[in-house]
């Protein structure tokens, strides 16, 4: 019913002082209802905020019985107001019910009456109806833009790569299978090996995509499918990538504080996320960290949650944990060649969240033979990647920035379930 009112009409943010005498049309969601008896005040929301709508005793009538949350279109004068929210209100003239909506609904989808996280994720979309939520999903989709404009800045190409795929990709057991016509696929749990493979030709990549991982975990920041901005980039060391992701992190986050105020004070964000630098922490110096504060990690061990929570004790905003034993990244991390116990591997970390795993590469197809083999992984299953290693592969570096975890932070969440509108976890495949 795209009809000449719906396209001419005007938005909510949009009224003011200037529009005063206009006759104008308006469309919303009926927010609230206040009924004087002779007179009536309607709160009607659009993707830009609220007006206010008054309506004479004969529409009241009309409109008395009409639930909340149901679709009008309102033609009316714009006039003074005495309400302390609005510069402004419609005088209503016609009211037209374009959508009539369900009464009870699941959720009370202004917040007034809190519903379980649950709850919201089953009725989403109407969950969105809530300002603060759906100013999550609009700084997102901002967000999205302006990593984007960082790496086209930076000269990297974006890529799409395929997420039906016919051998593991990183090795480990954490992939979803399933039968593809006569043979078996897996979903990729991240385009590791294909962005490698595309610096021969194309130099700097990324890719913003969703990823899965089969892993049973019930954590808050984990989930099976997850959006991950993945770069890769020839002739660039770990070093070099690190600044490009502090480089992407402060200018993406001052950005926001810039353009996105509104926002970041409705998340109730701090100012102390602006940084001017990361500081690189060895993995050694987190244990002596840890070690000082009763928290024994031997080398070679992971770190554990708890020990990840006090390192967030320590350093509650953004570090880099560098050179990481080799024995615990993946087969395609390049080791130190003093060194060859530790690599030249980083994550990004805010307090206790892992946010980034990047590193440089084995890029000599010989040691990363070698390399699959130390890991107990098959040189035969790799053996298309393997091949690319012998066109002139460059010596090359990257990183996977979990994007979900980073609107995390940015919107001050706990559960990683907040900034991801349909989230999948062990539980829950629906809506
Ligand atoms: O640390 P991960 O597993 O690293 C890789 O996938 C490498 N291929 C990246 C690279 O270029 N070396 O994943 C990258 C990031 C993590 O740091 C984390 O932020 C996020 O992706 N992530 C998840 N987010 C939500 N749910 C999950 N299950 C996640 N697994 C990883
Ligand atoms: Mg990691």
């Amino acid at each position: 019913m795209q009809n000449e009112n719906t396209m001419n009409r005007i938005f909510a943010s949009s009224i003011s002082k200037d529009h005063i005498g206009q006759n104008l049309t308006l469309i919303g969601w009926i927010e609230d209802f206040r009924d004087m008896g002779k007179i009536g005040f309607i709160s009607v929301r659009d993707m830009t905020g609220n007006f206010q709508g008054v309506l004479t005793a004969e529409l009241l009538s009309t409109f008395r019985d009409v639930p909340r949350q149901s679709v009008i279109l309102v033609k009316g004068t714009i006039q003074e107001t005495k309400a302390e929210n609005f510069q402004v209100e419609v005088k209503v003239e016609k009211v037209e019910l374009l959508s009539k909506a369900a009464n009870p609904l699941p959720i009370d989808p202004t917040g007034r009456v809190k519903s379980s996280m649950d709850k919201r994720l089953d009725s989403r979309a109407l969950d969105l109806r809530n300002y603060k939520i759906s100013n999550i999903f609009k700084t997102r989709s901002y967000l999205l833009n302006l990593i984007r404009n960082f790496l086209y800045s930076r000269m990297f190409v974006e890529v799409n790569t395929p997420k039906i795929i016919g051998s593991a990709t990183e090795g480990g057991a954490d992939l979803f299978g399933f039968e593809y016509f006569s043979k078996k696929a897996y979903l990729a749990q991240s385009p590791q090996l294909y962005k490698e493979q595309l610096t021969l030709g194309l130099e700097r990549v990324f890719e913003i995509s969703s990823y899965f991982r089969a892993e049973p975990s019930h954590t808050v920041r984990h989930l099976s499918e997850f959006v991950s901005v993945d770069l890769e980039a020839a002739f660039l060391d770990y070093g070099d990538i690190m600044d490009i992701v502090q480089e992407l992190v402060i200018s993406t986050i001052n950005d926001l504080f810039v353009h996105r105020n509104k926002e970041m004070a409705l998340f109730e964000n701090k100012q102390e996320i602006l940084i001017d630098k990361i500081p690189r922490i060895t993995y050694q110096k987190c244990l002596e960290d840890l070690k000082s504060l009763g928290e024994k990690i031997e080398f070679d061990d992971d770190l554990s949650d708890p020990a990840l929570k006090k390192l967030g004790e320590i350093y509650p905003s953004f570090y880099f944990i560098i050179d990481w034993p080799t024995k615990l990244k993946p087969f395609y991390i390049l080791a130190h060649e003093k060194k060859p116990e530790l690599s030249r591997s980083f994550d990004l970390q805010f307090g206790y969240l892992e946010i980034v795993s990047g590193g440089t590469r084995e890029h000599d197809s010989e040691r990363l033979r070698n390399k699959l083999l130390e890991k107990g992984l098959d040189p035969k299953s790799f053996s298309d990647h393997l091949q690319t290693f012998e066109w002139g592969m460059p010596p090359h570096s990257g990183c996977g920035l979990g994007f979900d975890r980073f609107m995390m932070m940015i919107t001050n969440s706990t559960n990683i379930r907040e900034v991801v509108l349909y989230p999948r976890d062990t539980e829950r495949v629906s809506p």
